[in-house]
């Protein structure tokens, strides 16, 4: 079953049930080393599916959920492993997205934990609407129900902070979303780390993720009409995503184009509908113009630096 949350949409199985949580593994073809976070009803109790809820994990629970937040904290001995990947820890998050909170208050009568990868093929783009859902899976019979909520709020997936390891390392971001490290850090009063080799491993922390099928270069402004006019000249279909005004590159120079909004919010709401739409034209390529660096666009970096890795190199080639 998958179902929308805030974020994007995610493929849902019964937390406590391997064999649940197994099929769904296998609709995803992701590998069974990579743990599955557990979605919450709103007012859960974390301490259910942890060792132990560090008092950071408790300020955090209250300032952001339910929200864009999973929390890495080590897993209860009577959870079942196979939702975390074999890992000891466990993630948990309580998303806020309407229809999720429904599913998640009846399901067990709101003791229940849902775990839920996004849902789409592992390593491929994430889903912001059920129509994007449909897209990934066709009508492959396991996947009987797609409960529509709209297109997501949020857009990428949550910030996913490390609390497993606390007491000796502090908190880790594993993974950058709309809630940023500067966002915990008022909460907490540390600044969360940036994931080293320790960190428990997240595959939204593979070098290559959340990709198209067209290879996705990643472009910076004063290149663009540049860039676009080579590909151009070498005979390369190009579609592009931009949110700079394009000037002095004509209409003839691309496939495809969609205009990105200016602020962060509005940016990650869109960004994965735009990569799907893009990847529709069926271009030889997706340029997009590197958006700003600042931290409020960490989430969106992230993912689009992901995007992108598959095809480092590409340009050089295309433009050979
Ligand atoms: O916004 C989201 O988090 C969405 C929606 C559906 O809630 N879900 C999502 O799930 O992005 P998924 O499976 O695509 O990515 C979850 C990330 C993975 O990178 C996974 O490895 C990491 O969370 N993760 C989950 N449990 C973990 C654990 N115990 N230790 C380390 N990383 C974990
Ligand atoms: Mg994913």
């Amino acid at each position: 079953m998958a179902f929308p949350t805030e974020t994007v949409y995610g493929l849902g199985a019964d937390a406590e049930n391997p064999d649940a949580v197994a099929a769904v593994y296998a609709l995803k073809g992701r590998p069974s080393g990579h743990p599955l976070i557990v979605h919450l009803a709103q007012g859960a109790d974390a301490s259910y599916w942890a060792e132990a809820v560090p008092d950071e994990a408790k300020r955090l629970i209250a300032a952001f959920w339910p929200g864009p937040l999973t929390l890495i904290l080590r897993r209860a001995e009577h959870i079942p492993s196979a939702v975390a990947g074999g890992q000891s820890t466990i993630g948990v998050r309580c998303p806020s997205h309407p229809v999720a909170q429904a599913l998640l208050a009846a399901f067990k009568g709101g003791k229940g934990g849902v775990a839920a990868p996004s849902a789409n093929v592992f390593g491929h783009v994430s889903p912001t609407q059920a129509r994007h859902v449909r897209d990934e899976f066709g009508d492959d019979s396991r996947l009987a129900v797609v409960l529509d909520g709209g297109q997501s709020e949020v857009g990428i997936e949550s910030t996913i902070l490390d609390l497993s390891r606390v007491e000796t390392q502090g908190p880790v971001l594993l993974r950058p979303g709309s809630i940023s490290a500067a966002d915990i850090a008022d909460v907490i009063g540390v600044m969360p780390a940036k994931a080293d080799a320790a960190a428990p491993r997240a595959s939204g922390t593979l070098e290559s993720h959340y990709a198209p099928h067209t290879p996705v270069v990643l472009v910076p402004a004063f290149e663009m009409a540049g860039v676009l006019a080579r590909l151009k000249a070498r005979g390369r279909r190009a579609a592009v995503m931009y949110y700079s005004p394009l000037l002095d590159v004509p209409d003839a120079f691309f496939l495809a184009r969609l205009v990105m909004p200016s602020s962060a919010p509005d940016y990650s709401h869109e960004l994965y509908a735009a990569l799907r739409s893009l990847d529709e034209a069926l271009a030889d390529v997706i340029v997009v113009e590197r958006p700003p660096q600042g931290a409020a666009w960490d989430g969106v970096n992230d993912r689009l630096r992901r995007a992108a890795h598959d095809a480092s190199g590409l340009l050089e080639e295309l433009l050979a």
